[in-house]
């Protein structure tokens, strides 16, 4: 960031690494940059949530009002299932609420096991591995498999943790978006350079909202001899006849080398997970330095259990979840909104430009929707947008609520179309 720049037309990325500016420093800058948002009304992060993660809260600082919120990945309602928090609490019960030690070393209990047996048999294959998180998950398992001799090859959009995870090939490229034409461009323009070739997706790309076309990708992958490994945090419990997945929709169950995950959001948790042939997920366990060197989950997640099978268990959870989304959008649509490509529960409205999108958040808290403003680098700076995850546990009056608001904030603004 050069010296005396506004900070209004600054990202968090400018602050990543200002030139001569020492920790504090830095550190100091980036506090004015806070300050200025702060001074608009504009700062939205890092909200104080005082009642759980429900499709109604109540925020820090207006203890009477009842906000709709749409930041929460609860896709399927199950953090606040009452089979799911039981299932927590009996594991605190008969283990304790922390293992205190990394699974090579002791911290493994049977239900970790359990665990892994259940997410490899949800996805058709033999064998998984838990780590404490998905991002971890995703950057440990790249880390360990792929190295300076390989090439990694990566969709434009996953997220930031598979990033981090093949940083260490140090051979990244990144196709545009979906764009088959240029993966393949990249696939045979590289064929024979390198130990091997990994293509890295995502089922459910986290701001388009829209889906990896696999089959396509699984074929390209085969001609060229390249791995394949995706993530599909925000597709499992949405997407597919049961909720397997973007890998569902495709039946390409065998044809994903590294398939990753988290709990953190249809099975309303936390921890991330690898799934993959039983050769790889052992060599992991012993060479993934996150998971050898990092305590293993905790108790309490032996909820996770009890969610995947809910996802068989209670069907009805992802008809309505659908019937939200549909309504919603069609409601977007209405009012002339535009949702890009979406295709699963995350919801974007483009709004465009960095400044008005803050003023959008604002004024949508202030009509009672609780939504996240996503900008640069999260999305290019034209695409500036709110983002909203639907989920199971909202209702039509929900969907109604977030219409009116959105209805309301445009006339607000005096704006007919956003971008
Ligand atoms: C696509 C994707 N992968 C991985 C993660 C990380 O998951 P976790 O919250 O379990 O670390 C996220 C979370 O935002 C995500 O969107």
């Amino acid at each position: 960031m050069k010296e005396n720049q506004n900070h209004e037309n600054a990202s968090f990325k400018d602050y990543e690494n200002p030139k001569d500016k020492n920790i504090y420093q830095k550190a100091e800058l980036f506090g004015q940059y806070i300050a200025n948002w702060q001074s608009r009304g504009h700062w939205n992060y890092r909200q104080v949530c005082l009642s759980g993660s429900t499709a109604e809260v109540i925020l820090e600082g207006e203890p009477d009002k009842i906000y709709v919120a749409t930041v929460y990945n609860d896709y399927l309602g199950l953090s606040q299932h009452p089979a799911v928090k039981a299932a927590a609490i009996a594991g605190i019960e008969k283990y304790g609420v922390g293992v205190t030690a990394s699974p090579a070393i002791g911290g493994q209990m049977d239900f970790h096991v359990e665990i892994e047996q259940k997410i490899a048999g949800f996805f058709k294959r033999e064998a998984a591995m838990l780590f404490t998180t998905g991002y971890t998950a995703n950057t440990a398992t790249m880390q360990a498999l792929f190295k300076k001799e390989d090439l990694a090859i990566a969709d434009a959009g996953v997220h930031a943790s598979m990033i981090e995870g093949v940083k260490y090939t140090t051979n990244v490229k990144t196709f545009l978006h979906n764009n088959m034409e240029h993966l393949e461009r990249i696939l045979k323009g590289n064929q024979g350079k390198y130990r091997s070739m990994v293509v890295v997706i995502d089922g459910v790309y986290s701001q388009p909202a829209d889906l990896a076309p696999l089959a396509d990708i699984v074929y390209l992958c085969k001609k060229y001899g390249a791995f394949l490994a995706m993530d599909d945090a925000h597709g499992v419990g949405v997407i597919g006849e049961t909720g397997r997945g973007v890998i569902e929709l495709h039946d390409a169950y065998q044809d994903v080398d590294i398939i990753t995950g988290t709990f953190s959001k249809t099975f309303g948790h936390l921890g991330g997970y690898v799934v993959a042939d039983p050769e790889l997920i052992e060599y992991l366990k012993y060479q993934a330095a996150q998971h050898i060197f990092s305590v293993a989950p905790t108790p309490a997640s032996r909820c996770v259990l009890k969610s995947i099978d809910l996802i068989d268990e209670e069907p009805w959870r992802k008809v309505k979840l659908w019937e939200n989304i549909n309504y919603l959008k069609k409601g977007l649509h209405d009012l002339r909104l535009n949702t890009e490509h979406s295709a699963s529960a995350i919801v974007p409205v483009i709004i465009g430009r960095p400044g008005l999108n803050a003023e959008v958040c604002k004024l949508l808290l202030e009509a009672g929707v609780y939504a996240n403003q996503i900008g640069y680098p999260a999305v290019n700076l034209k695409s500036a947008r709110i983002r909203m995850s639907i989920t199971a546990a909202h209702t039509i009056d929900h969907m109604d609520r977030i219409l009116e608001a959105w209805e309301w904030v445009k006339v607000k603004m005096n704006i007919k179309n956003f971008e």
